[in-house]
């Protein structure tokens, strides 16, 4: 199955996108982790990457397909795979129908996570994360179990991500509502777009995932 994930900075997708790929054992693509690596490394990329995330901007177009088109002709996303947050405005998503034709495949679905502002703007504010591990909790709304001790990983080491800042979350809904948000009306024509309601917990938005993507299955 290949499923697009659409909705704004901090509606959840990177969370069901971790949640969902592993029930489905199918491979997570998150542009955003792939950069935020390549920044850590200081390569090309990242280096090149690194003024336009912190700053709440779009990296540009041919940076973002070079990284897509190389994981989708990976081996790992054989069984299929998640894109969370990508594609990220038209251009993009025309160049993904391309480079999916040329390998034969096709995207099934794209869940549309539709959350408020106001709770977009808690979420990203109260984000943190696992430096060892990568788990992602939030101060308002996923606390680890035990005060300051990851969950997954006993590790104390947590940190905030460089773009979760108010002026840059300000500036990345800007641009999410200038050019993301036309490819909600994008991929309704192409009958592929389901909306989620993700205001509910993430264990309830997950069951509601779970519960379309098997019924799918079962259809095809
Ligand atoms: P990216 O990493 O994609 O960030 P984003 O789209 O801004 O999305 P977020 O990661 O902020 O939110 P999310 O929806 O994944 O929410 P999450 O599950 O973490 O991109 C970062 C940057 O990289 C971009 O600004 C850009 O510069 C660049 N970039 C990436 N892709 C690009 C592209 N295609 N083109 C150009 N540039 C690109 O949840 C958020 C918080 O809420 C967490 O704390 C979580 O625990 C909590 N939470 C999640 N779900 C729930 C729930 N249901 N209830 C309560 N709390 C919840």
């Amino acid at each position: 199955m290949n499923i697009i994930f659409l909705g704004a900075p901090g509606s959840g997708k990177g969370t069901q996108a971790a949640m969902l790929a592993k029930k489905l054992e199918i491979m997570p693509i998150s542009t955003g982790e792939i950069l935020r690596k390549e920044v850590v490394l200081q390569s090309d990329v990242g280096k090149s990457a690194q003024s336009y995330m912190n700053s709440g901007k779009l990296v540009p177009d041919e940076v973002v397909i070079s990284i897509i088109k190389k994981q989708l002709t990976g081996s790992d996303c054989h069984n299929g795979f998640i894109l969370d947050g990508f594609p990220r405005n038209v251009d993009q998503a025309k160049e993904l129908d391309k480079m999916l034709s040329l390998i034969g495949k096709r995207i099934d679905t794209v869940f549309y996570f539709e959350v408020s502002e106001e709770i977009l703007v808690k979420r990203i504010a109260g984000r943190f994360f696992c430096k060892s591990c990568g788990a992602v909790y939030n101060n308002y709304f996923k606390l680890p179990k035990v005060k300051n001790i990851c969950d997954e990983c006993q590790s104390d080491n947590f940190e905030s991500r460089a773009d979760d800042n108010e002026v840059t979350v300000s500036n990345r809904l800007k641009i999410y509502r200038e050019v993301t948000v036309p490819l909600i009306e994008y991929y309704k024509k192409n009958n592929l777009l389901l909306s989620v309601d993700a205001i509910k917990s993430a264990a309830l938005v997950f069951e509601e995932l779970a519960e379309v993507v098997c019924k799918s299955y079962k259809h095809n």
